[in-house]
């Protein structure tokens, strides 16, 4: 076998890591604005409610799995069967996760070059580097070829130093410095004028959309993406945490911080939209609906920033530089998924799998980015609509009803004194076995349906 496994060095440690996967551009970007074209905090409420509900006990799922295997996915999943069949579907689970996630990866990665690119171009712009300026902040395919390889050379410098010493290093320092721009940036914008109508927008609920079906599609789709399920991420960060720690205080956490930055992000998003319709910048389509998803960051915000002058570049900086963080500490946990597999299958070393790994994304990217209009929605829907929440299905079938409940019981108590007493003890098993699966089914069949 090869070199000894990693491990998260402290809890601080594994909550950065793993909120920063969460943490990620479907927080500042997805979540308000899926937000403000449904129904604004009816949207908000289901969301947080499934959130709780659903994502967590799956979220779950994955951490105990993971930290009682100790490896990755495949090896897990196998590890729980209990017969050449339950090994067969685990392996399958196990390989289509990283399928999936490398997919992920692929159109992230372009997305995350955007907003690399944007940062530079604002970075040029404060220099008086017009030229250069410009042809950072206008899409081209040169451009977004040569930012998606850039983005992924910096996420796997990153995964490439190892468990502690790079992506837990990184998300220490990058998570809380992310924090406070966004907050920062909260506080900028509410001192212009037009800032109260977005807030308006966000938190005055329309209740009657509330339990439209597709309303509740989209919030499932939102926690799951944001959650980081189904792909076998959390099940990898599960694995490199130590015995001692207790698991259902670590999960809630993690939740509860995806769940905080994406409504904060909310305070940010809506009100800079009315601050810019205010400026006069159309945030409309033609449809009527809010400009959202990559329009709104790479044409609405940059637009508001430039109405605001000088303070605008410093702000778009900023802005940017969020996007860039939330992106990369997401990317990491994307890359380690098939490089713990290959690294602890095949006697070889992080480096030399991490480059070819980063190598052949690279490519799928490239390939999406040549063929933007015919791929890239295309990918973004199979992996997250479709192949998510059915993975995360079956997880939650092995921790519900291939995994011995005995079995699963005592990895809960590893760490967790007295959990006996709690509600997770009492709820979870039987959360895991029935509410999630059927509810994930249920919305599923709703999204192959609609
Ligand atoms: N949770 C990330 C976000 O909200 O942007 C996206 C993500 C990260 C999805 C890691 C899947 C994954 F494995």
């Amino acid at each position: 076998m090869s070199a000894p496994r990693g491990e998260f060095s402290s809890r601080f440690g594994f909550l950065m890591a793993a909120s920063g996967s969460a943490v990620g551009l479907g927080n500042i970007w997805g979540f308000p604005t899926n937000t403000a074209s449904n129904g604004g905090a009816a949207f908000l409420f289901t969301y947080i409610v499934l959130a709780f509900a659903i994502a967590y006990p799956a979220l779950m799922a994955e951490l105990i799995i993971g930290r009682h295997a100790k490896a990755n996915a495949v090896t897990a999943l196998r590890g729980l069967a209990r017969g050449p069949l339950t090994r067969a579907l685990g392996g399958m689970v196990g390989y289509a996760g990283m399928i999936t996630v490398s997919l992920i990866l692929s159109f992230y990665a372009i997305v995350s070059g955007w907003m690399l690119a944007m940062t530079m171009a604002s970075l040029a712009n404060l220099l008086q580097f017009d030229a250069a300026a410009d042809w950072l902040a206008t899409g081209s395919v040169v451009r977004d070829a040569i930012f998606t390889l850039g983005f992924m050379l910096m996420t796997l410098w990153v995964v490439t130093a190892g468990v502690s010493n790079g992506i837990e290093k990184w998300a220490s320092r990058l998570m809380p410095s992310l924090f406070i721009i966004l907050v920062c940036l909260i506080i900028y914008v509410f001192t212009l004028d037009g800032a109260m109508e977005g807030l308006r927008m966000y938190l005055v609920p329309d209740f009657s959309r509330m339990l439209e079906p597709g309303l509740v599609v989209s919030a499932m789709g939102q926690a799951f993406f944001s959650l980081s399920l189904g792909v076998g991420t959390m099940l990898i960060y599960g694995s490199y945490i130590n015995r001692r720690e207790n698991l259902p205080a670590l999960g809630r956490m993690v939740t509860l911080l995806d769940i905080s930055v994406a409504v904060t992000a909310g305070l940010l998003i809506l009100p800079a939209m009315t601050v810019a319709l205010n400026l006069g910048v159309p945030i409309y389509d033609e449809q009527g609906g809010l400009i959202a998803g990559p329009g709104l960051i790479i044409s609405v915000l940059p637009a508001l920033f430039d109405q605001i002058g000088l303070a605008g570049i410093l702000v778009s900086l900023a802005f940017f530089i969020l996007m860039t963080i939330a992106s990369l500490t997401s990317s990491i946990s994307m890359l380690e998924v098939p490089l713990a597999y290959v690294v602890e299958n095949y006697n070889t070393s992080r480096r030399r799998v991490g480059t070819w790994l980063t190598l052949g994304i690279t490519a799928i990217s490239l390939l999406i980015v040549f063929n933007f209009d015919t791929l890239f929605d295309l990918v973004v829907s199979l992996t997250t609509e479709y192949s998510q929440p059915l993975l995360g299905f079956f997880f939650a079938i092995f921790a519900g009803w291939i995994w011995h409940r005995n079995g699963i019981l005592q990895e809960i108590r590893q760490g967790s004194e007295n959990v006996e007493h709690t509600m997770f003890w009492r709820i979870w098993p039987v959360y895991v076995k029935f509410v999630v699966p059927v509810a994930i089914l249920a919305i599923y069949l709703q999204t192959l349906l609609g």
